[in-house]
């Protein structure tokens, strides 16, 4: 665990991201906390300067610093010579193996309220290892869907320890009924690293149930794990129980560096507007604090969210006029009332 002074690199990349990363850093300064920040560069405006969307000095200084707080990255439509996507690099190159994607009930419309649960995406196999053939003269296509019994270990212990801080469930979620051998061999694993936390309560859900559980009664779940696949559609559902893309927040932990980004977008259609909704990335930010061991000023951040989510001022993705300045003005101003 790191120790105060927390380094912080903060990676603005493209569109919104210029306004919802400052927006958090001014909400992280406020906290009082003894944070540095270090600025570094990613995503398609970096890959216009100097060729790559991910220079080596951004990932020295990701390694060198105890957290990254990422704001969004475009990719352009068509296919770009040497160009790749800044996350999915930094996932892969960084061995961000877990996806954390919390799931909480916020006072904007369209949140089911007393959820609040984690999606723990197993981040780096199943079918993103990205081995697809085509036989029979282009009719059939196969891809490869792996399933390690490492990596499956690997992140229900993750997701093991997380539901240990929180309400002490965890979902184990599969398809082994059709895919006995591979959900199979993630089931054994899970379980195999359950026996070390036997705090915690395991219970096995198929993915299609899992869907319409987490529709009619999300408030049942605490901790769910799940491969790459089924942890990316069913991530997108609990962001849309809670209130969507302006709102969610995510991390991608690893063992030598974590990121921590909105789930939304560079919003290239309102970018430079400023009227970003910033919240996803202030409570990325406030995640990033509580995987640092500050915990109490992760939820003091988050109170301070939802008060002026409560009362106003609300941005207009939300219904409301205000600036990205404006309600992080507001945000401030509550964070200081606790
Ligand atoms: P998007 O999330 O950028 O935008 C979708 C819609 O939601 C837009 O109408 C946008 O204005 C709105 N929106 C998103 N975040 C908002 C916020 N904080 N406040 C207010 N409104 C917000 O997704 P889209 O349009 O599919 O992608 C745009 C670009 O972003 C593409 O280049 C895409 O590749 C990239 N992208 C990057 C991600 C990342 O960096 N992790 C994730 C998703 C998309
Ligand atoms: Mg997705």
């Amino acid at each position: 665990m790191a120790n105060p002074p927390y380094r912080i690199t903060l990676i603005e990349g493209d569109g919104i991201g210029h306004e919802v990363v400052p927006a958090a850093r001014r909400v992280l300064e406020a906290t009082g906390l003894p944070l540095v920040f270090v600025e570094a560069e990613a995503g398609w405006e970096t890959f216009e300067k100097y060729g790559t969307s991910v220079p080596e000095e951004t990932v020295e200084k990701i390694l060198a610093t105890d957290a990254t707080l990422f704001g969004a990255a475009t990719s352009p439509t068509k296919k770009v010579p040497g160009f790749f996507g800044a996350i999915r690099y930094l996932r892969r190159r960084l061995d961000l193996y877990a996806n954390v994607r919390p799931a909480k009930y916020h006072p904007v419309p369209g949140s089911v309220p007393g959820t609040d649960l984690v999606v723990v995406r197993e981040n780096t196999e199943g079918l993103y290892v990205e081995q697809e053939r085509i036989y029979a003269r282009g009719k059939v296509a196969i891809a490869d869907r792996v399933i390690t019994y490492d990596a499956s270990y690997r992140i229900a212990e993750y997701a093991l320890r997380l539901a240990e801080r929180r309400k002490g469930r965890l979902a184990l979620v599969h398809k082994a009924n059709v895919l006995p051998l591979s959900d199979g061999l993630f089931l054994e694993a899970a379980h195999d690293a359950a026996k070390r936390h036997p705090n915690v309560e395991i219970q096995e859900v198929i993915v299609d149930a899992c869907a319409m559980r987490l529709v009619r009664r999300p408030q049942d779940f605490d901790v769910l794990v799940m491969e790459n696949l089924f942890g990316d559609i069913l991530s997108d559902l609990t962001a849309g129980l809670v209130g969507g893309l302006g709102i969610a927040p995510s991390g991608n932990i690893g063992d030598r560096a974590a990121i921590f980004e909105p789930v939304h977008g560079s919003a290239p259609d309102i970018a430079g507007k400023g009227i970003a909704n910033p919240t996803a990335t202030i409570l990325s930010a406030a995640m990033m604090l509580e995987h640092l061991g500050e915990g109490e000023t992760a939820r003091r951040i988050e109170a301070a969210i939802d008060r002026v989510l409560e009362t106003g001022p609300r941005t207009p993705d939300l219904g409301g006029r205000a600036t990205t300045e404006e309600f992080t003005d507001a945000v401030i101003e509550a964070l200081q009332m606790t």
